[in-house]
């Protein structure tokens, strides 16, 4: 078969775990050279390993993407190894749990900041790379259902997640005259660094699912959103503007 991603650069944030995890491995096997980041340089750096054993290229990034500064200096980084960025997958995010009259202000707050301001920042300067690059590009933002149904316990990351997808139907208008397609995925009840703690197994996972549960009852994996992302990412998608897949199970 031939690879899809052939000579492409793409960024992916939350590279060390799960779903970025996932997708780098897969881009690279897709011939893509990848810009690992994450705030969590082992991980990522575990993640750039794994792909060079299979012969793959990467740069692993260190950055918080909800510092501007970082972000910006980030895509230098990729862009002084590889060139240019033609993808940006923006998986990192964090989550929590807890009713709205317990939460605390500066667990919102850091939701936020990291699901919406970390989108937005590296939105932002990767879209000004692509813009001066001239040929188009395209952007896959990790949102989630729970940003259009809500969620119980949850609304600090609910909120957040609807922000990440009122942000992504926005910038997908005013980027589409520049050739850049900004789409967003929401995953269903994935088994990942998120959602896997002590405790959390995915016996439990499932019990969570609630008004989530998908008929067939099964927790996803990361690879579950491989297929759908490349869609996104490759030409088969470039008249999508600003719209969402759910690959959610159901
Ligand atoms: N797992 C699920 O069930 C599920 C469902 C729907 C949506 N999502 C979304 O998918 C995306 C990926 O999540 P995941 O399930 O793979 O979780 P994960 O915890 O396995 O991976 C998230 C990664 O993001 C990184 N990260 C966290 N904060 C960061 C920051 N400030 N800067 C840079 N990196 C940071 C973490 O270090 C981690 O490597 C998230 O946006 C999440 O909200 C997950």
């Amino acid at each position: 078969m031939v690879a899809q991603l052939t000579g492409k650069v793409a960024m992916i944030t939350g590279a060390g775990s799960g779903f970025g995890r996932a997708l780098s491995l897969a881009f690279a096997r897709e011939g893509a050279s990848i810009g690992a980041c994450d705030i969590n340089l082992a991980t990522a750096q575990e993640t750039v390993s794994m792909l060079e054993s299979e012969g793959g290229q990467a740069t692993v990034v260190e950055v918080d993407v909800s510092v501007a500064d970082q972000v910006d200096a980030a895509v230098t980084k990729i862009v002084a190894a590889h060139e240019r960025i033609d993808i940006l997958v923006n998986c990192a995010g964090i989550n929590g749990r807890s009713s709205v009259v317990d939460m605390e202000e500066h667990d919102f707050r850091r939701i936020v900041e990291v699901n919406v301001v970390g989108t937005f920042l590296t939105n932002r300067a990767v879209a000004r790379q692509m813009i001066a690059q001239g040929t188009g590009g395209k952007i896959v933002n990790f949102a989630s259902g729970r940003g259009l149904s809500g969620s119980e316990n949850n609304s600090h990351y609910a909120a957040s997640k609807g922000g990440v997808l009122a942000f992504t139907y926005s910038i997908g208008m005013e980027l589409s005259r520049h050739g850049i397609n900004v789409n967003a995925i929401n995953p269903g009840q994935t088994d990942t660094g998120m959602t896997r703690r002590p405790g959390n197994d995915i016996q439990r996972l499932e019990s969570l699912m609630g008004p989530d549960v998908p008929p067939h009852r099964r927790v996803g994996v990361p690879e579950d959103v491989v297929g759908p992302v490349l869609f996104l990412v490759t030409d088969a998608s470039s008249h999508m503007y600003g719209k969402y897949l759910s690959a959610r199970g159901g």
